[in-house]
């Protein structure tokens, strides 16, 4: 009988203790769900259309790759995808060029005042490395600079050129960018999927325009493959 009540006792003990072990871990779960939530809301509380306001355009462009060979070897606009292929060893986009080799969209929107943004969907698989994903052409080309932004990957950071990390952990899916240039106060800001992560300013007065695709920078892989996609243009 005293055993029975013990075991009984010792039986109630344990689940109590289970109880009250569950209760905390209820308690904690809910607490991390909690902060997690609110951590969502505020990821998402600072995700904005950076477009509101602005006013879509016609995008035209060309598509420029290694000299020697046929676009369709290199380039291909299937399913709403542009797709860009580059080799490291693939030759310059001009036979005088001296530049790494590209296949890369020039966007035929040229401006020298105002407010110009482009806006698209970005894909790089892993092992593509090395490569220049985003320009803003046109600089101070008396002081030899030809560019004012570059989104360039390595190792899947997202960089400003090739030193500035802008965002980590970037290669292997979609991502969407709004890159805003206001061409009279110099400012650059850029977006990635709604939220402001890199300002800028230009590298000087000139007639500007947007390029984007695979164009080799240093540290390149052997083979370079970006995606991207919903290419718009807008201003302001
Ligand atoms: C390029 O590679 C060198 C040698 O591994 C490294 O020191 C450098 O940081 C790399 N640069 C970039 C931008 O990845």
């Amino acid at each position: 009988m005293i055993s029975k009540l013990a075991t009984l006792s010792i039986i109630c003990l344990i689940g109590s203790i289970t109880a009250s072990h569950d209760h905390v871990h209820q308690h904690s779960k809910k607490h991390f769900l909690k902060q997690a939530n609110q951590q969502q809301e505020e990821e998402n509380g600072n995700a904005v259309d950076p477009t509101k306001g602005w006013k879509e355009i016609k995008l035209d462009y060309y598509v420029q790759k290694p000299w020697n060979i046929p676009l369709n070897e290199r380039y291909q606009f299937k399913d709403g995808v542009h797709h860009f292929l580059v080799y490291k060893n693939d030759l310059p986009h001009t036979k005088t060029s001296h530049t790494h080799p590209r296949t890369e969209m020039a966007i035929e929107h040229g401006w020298t005042t105002g407010n110009n943004q482009f806006e698209g969907e970005v894909f790089v698989p892993k092992g593509t490395s090395g490569v220049n994903l985003l320009q803003i052409f046109g600089g101070d080309s008396s002081k030899g600079i030809a560019t004012s932004f570059m989104m360039q990957i390595f190792d899947g950071t997202i960089k400003h050129y090739t030193n500035e990390v802008i965002q980590k952990n970037c290669d292997d899916r979609w991502i969407k960018v709004n890159l805003i240039h206001n061409a009279d106060s110099g400012k650059i800001q850029l977006f990635l999927d709604g939220v402001n992560v890199f300002n800028s300013h230009d590298n000087g007065h000139d007639t500007h325009s947007f390029k984007c695709g695979a164009y080799s920078s240093i540290n390149a892989s052997d083979k370079m493959i970006v995606l991207w996609r919903n290419l718009k243009i807008f201003v302001k």
